[in-house]
């Protein structure tokens, strides 16, 4: 029995400009991950995979092309040219679904990763994200890729589409809530909402995009200097620049202003918007009390984080 696991992450500045070419900054977020075990099976039973959170079981060999579970298992697979296996996949995950904390990318990450343990192949983290990458197109239409990088990777990335990945060091851990407004919230639906927007008026979302970008840039400018007043500020910058954009909701407003009234250095929604998360910046003393303040504020769950 072979067991791998995968990260969830969180977006701190950049979503959406990041589908325009404009940089993004992600961090994995390890309290919560996505844990695949592959056995062998009896000899003709073919692939298939037990995802019992989802409540379902998967026969790789009769699933839809766009099934993104099945899709993982065929591309790596095909990836080390193995034609048949038969094996059982398990996967267990504690991301919580489509609120913007990578559960697609970290299981399929998860997945791809048990796989070639149980091939005794290696894989490195840059195919492997070329591979989830894959998977992401079916779960999200057009995804920028940043989610399967920072998941495959497991470090804070600054990411800008189609271009290699720059690492960059946190000189000061940054002390992170990610409190859960509740709505579950598919990125496919907003992306494409704000595709047609942008559509219908590019100059005005470009130069949002664009002022997004600038962000990206100060705020890893920020996390390298160990400025996080100024990462603060920069993260409530993107937020109401998302605002703008048409991405945010009355319950992420919600629990923005509740951070920023607990003494959060900085708040904003985190991923597609419309539902999901926000990400709030704290010290390490104010991390606790401003994690009540959340879940009064009612965040359904709250995740404390610190990224080194
Ligand atoms: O909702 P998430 O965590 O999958 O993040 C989506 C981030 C977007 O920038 C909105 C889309 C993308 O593909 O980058």
């Amino acid at each position: 029995m072979t067991t791998a696991s995968a990260p969830g992450k969180i977006i701190l500045v950049g979503e959406h400009a990041v589908v325009y070419g404009r940089p993004a900054i992600a961090v994995p977020i390890t309290k919560v991950k996505a844990t695949v075990t592959v056995e062998e099976a009896a000899r003709g039973a073919g692939c298939v995979i037990v995802a019992s959170d989802l409540g379902r079981t998967i026969r790789v060999a009769e699933a839809a092309p766009d099934d993104p579970l099945a899709a993982i298992v065929r591309l790596t697979l095909a990836h080390f040219r193995v034609q048949d296996l038969d094996a059982t996949i398990t996967i267990k995950s504690t991301i919580p679904i489509a609120s913007g904390m990578g559960s697609g990318a970290a299981v399929s990450t998860a997945i791809a990763r048990a796989l070639a343990a149980h091939l005794g192949f290696t894989l490195n983290n840059d195919v492997l994200s070329g591979l989830v990458f894959e998977t992401e197109k079916l779960y999200h239409g057009t995804p920028s890729g940043v989610d399967n990088t920072v998941i495959a990777h497991a470090r804070p990335v600054f990411f800008v589409r189609n271009r290699l990945i720059e690492n960059f060091a946190v000189k000061s851990p940054l002390h992170l809530l990610i409190a859960d407004t509740g709505i579950s919230s598919p990125t496919k639906a907003t992306v494409a909402d704000v595709r047609k927007a942008w559509e219908a008026d590019q100059e005005k979302y470009d130069a949002w995009f664009r002022q997004i970008g600038q962000i990206a840039l100060m705020a890893r400018a920020a996390i390298i200097a160990g400025e996080h007043s100024a990462l603060g500020s920069l993260m409530d910058g993107n937020q109401w620049l998302l605002e703008q954009v048409g991405v945010s909701s009355p319950e992420i407003d919600c629990l923005v202003q509740a951070a920023r009234r607990g003494g959060a250095l900085g708040a904003k929604l985190s991923g597609a918007g419309r539902g999901g998360n926000i990400v709030t910046l704290t010290t390490e003393q104010t991390q606790d009390g401003i994690a009540d303040i959340l879940r009064d504020a009612g965040a359904k769950s709250v995740i404390a984080a610190t990224i080194t």
